[in-house]
């Protein structure tokens, strides 16, 4: 799993630098508030390595330009910012990819980049703070949010939520699809996209994955493989699996269980059904892992 290390390895030298650099912004907004903005950095952080701008070399970037955005999330009205394009600093990036913008706090914003690199739809832009002309403080403190601030123009038409304008940005990481990370879970590739098998598979990476590996592919181990030994839809009934899912202590009580009950408002029975035909598919598919 050569992917897997460099991907554990670089936000654990992230999370130390982005301590010191929330302490050296404490000192500064202090002391020296100038000298931070001027010396704000976006890191972009790649499989094959790490990029930096300094907000003066994004301020005379090409594609920059004036945006308006009505109800800015952060702001809660209506704003206006110098902007770039963010796929336009993100060059060679697919639908597939997945993106966490990390503040200068540490928070890390989950955001899949089809919205992002995708011609039409919802368009994102990064938000730069010009020194010169720097951002009013945003309501629950002194700071602004800046010096990086992820915006969209259109965020209806591609279903942008709240948490997917992370601002005081200073890391932008991009990582592989799910798909790339871990091929073991991948269902039969000659499947239609819209088949339940596919679905399924979709909906296991959002709500079960978090917990559980699959062929022994997944980065946690918080619940049991999903298919190694066996998967459960060998040795439950069909009844008794979508009832467990539901609500695991229904069916095994015990004081020490992790499962979350899983309700019908985040998985509706159809979609239960494809996560289930997902298992069930991957029954034929079981290898361990590579
Ligand atoms: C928050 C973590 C978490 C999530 C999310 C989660 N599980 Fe679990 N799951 C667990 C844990 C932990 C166990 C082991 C039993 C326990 O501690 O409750 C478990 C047990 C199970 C079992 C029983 C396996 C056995 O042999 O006893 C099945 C089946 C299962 N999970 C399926 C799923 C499916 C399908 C999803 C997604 C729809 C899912 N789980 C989401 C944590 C989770």
């Amino acid at each position: 799993m050569k992917s897997c290390t460099t991907l554990f390895t670089t936000p654990a030298t992230t999370r130390r630098s982005n301590g010191l650099r929330f302490i050296l912004s404490l000192a500064a907004l202090t002391l020296v508030p100038q000298l931070s903005l001027q010396a704000a950095q976006l890191r972009i952080e790649r499989s094959h390595g790490v990029e930096t701008w300094e907000t003066r070399q994004l301020l005379v970037h090409p594609q920059i330009q004036t945006i308006q955005i009505s109800e800015d999330v952060a702001y809660k009205r209506d704003m206006s910012y110098r902007a770039i394009p963010l796929g336009a600093l993100l060059e060679g990036v697919t639908a597939q990819d997945h993106l966490q913008a990390v503040a200068t706090d540490g928070f890390a914003a989950e955001i899949p980049a089809a919205p992002v690199v995708q011609p039409k739809g919802s368009k994102a832009w990064l938000a730069i703070e010009d020194p010169a002309h720097p951002w009013p403080a945003l309501s629950n403190g002194s700071q602004s949010a800046g010096p990086f601030y992820l915006v969209w123009t259109a965020p209806s038409a591609d279903n942008i939520g709240r948490e997917e304008w992370p601002y005081a940005m200073s890391t932008l990481r991009v990582l592989a699809s799910v798909s790339e990370r871990f091929p073991a879970l991948l269902p039969d590739p000659t499947l239609a996209a819209e088949d339940p098998v596919n679905k399924g598979f979709a909906l296991f990476q959002k709500n079960c994955l978090a917990c559980h590996r699959l062929n022994a592919a997944g980065d946690s181990q918080l619940g049991p493989d999903l298919n190694l030994p066996h998967s459960p839809t060998e040795y439950f009934s069909a009844g008794y699996l979508r009832q467990y899912i539901r609500n695991p202590q229904s069916l095994r009580e015990w004081p020490q269980g992790k499962m979350p009950s899983i309700p019908k408002e985040v998985l509706s029975d159809t979609e239960l059904d494809q996560v289930i035909a997902y298992l069930e598919h991957m029954v034929a598919r079981r290898k361990a892992g590579e």
